[in-house]
């Protein structure tokens, strides 16, 4: 097996090779003056099952064409299978049409990494269990939740402990992470979101957090405004403490900032996203999937 990474995250794509016993094969990047790039397998692959390492983080329009061409381009040199493995899947949130006019952005994703010579792709902690079915290849599913729980045996007393979703739709990896750790009590943080301007309307409670600490388990963090007010929930709810975990640290616009200065007084991501030194705060703990990722790439 040969592993090539691409730009978004190469932190991340040398710890797999690393678990793999693998270095990372060479891969050139020239980017034009435009912007547009030129991408060169610079190892023979012929006939060999090559992994293509890349998250479709912001900008996900430009790494997702990384990706792309670095697929083409492994696939032209004789690769005898191409495995896209984007820790982060971009455009997942866009699965299906919500209102009438609509893209469906993931089906298009799809298609053109089928298309381009994608012969499986791995993800982690997709935004719904519908998704693999968008795609007309394997989409191998993997999830960040072991490393999360290893995590909250080692930094809390289980009996202080309820897990929180910050929305309705995290209930099923809520009820998930809370029979691995022996059945935790679970509540819900309920909010509406407005489908045209994304901004959420109104938020409520399920569930009794009353002298507990919360920890609240979502797949992102994009902007931080849901964990953020759900921790303002939780805590009007009589929560002594919230933590959040999270998956993806997508962390737009100013979220690092807004996490820093909310209630949540410690935040847990894992690295399927690289974050960058400027996005990085106190309050966070990044903790890495790599192990998950080899032993799934491994089979
Ligand atoms: C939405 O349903 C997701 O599970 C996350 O809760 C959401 O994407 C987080 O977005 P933000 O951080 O911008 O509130």
């Amino acid at each position: 097996m040969k592993i090539f990474s691409g730009n978004s995250n190469k932190k991340l794509a040398a710890k797999i090779a690393e678990k793999l016993g693998l270095e990372l094969s060479p891969i050139e990047i020239f980017l034009f003056p435009d912007g547009e790039k030129r991408i060169r397998i610079q190892e023979k692959v012929l006939d060999e099952d090559c992994v293509i390492v890349q998250s479709a983080s912001t900008p996900p329009d430009e790494n997702y064409m990384e990706l792309f061409i670095a697929i083409d381009a492994l696939k032209r040199s004789g690769a005898k299978s191409v495995k896209a493995f984007i820790p982060y899947l971009g455009y997942q949130r866009q699965d299906h049409v919500f209102r009438d006019g609509e893209a469906v952005s993931l089906e298009v994703i799809a298609e053109i990494l089928k298309t381009v010579g994608a012969t499986e792709v791995y993800s982690f902690d997709l935004h719904s269990p519908k998704i693999p079915e968008v795609f007309s290849i394997p989409l191998h599913s993997l999830s960040a939740l072991p490393v999360f729980a290893e995590k909250i045996r080692k930094d809390f007393s289980l009996e202080k402990i309820v897990l929180v979703s910050p929305d309705m739709g995290g209930m099923r990896r809520i009820k998930e992470i809370s029979e691995t750790l022996g059945n935790l009590p679970i509540a819900a943080v309920t909010k509406n979101r407005d489908l045209a301007s994304g901004e959420i309307n109104d938020s409520d409670m399920e569930g009794d957090v009353r002298g507990k600490i919360a920890l609240m388990v979502d797949d992102m963090i994009s902007t931080g405004t849901t964990m953020v007010d759900a921790a303002e929930i939780l805590i009007e709810s009589g929560a002594t403490k919230v933590v959040a975990l999270a998956t993806h640290p997508v962390f737009a616009k100013d979220a690092d900032k807004l996490l820093q200065h909310s209630k949540i007084e410690r935040v847990y991501v894992s690295d399927t996203i690289d974050v960058p030194n400027h996005k990085l705060f106190p309050k966070l703990e990044i903790i890495s999937i790599a192990e998950i990722a080899a032993k799934a790439l491994k089979v």
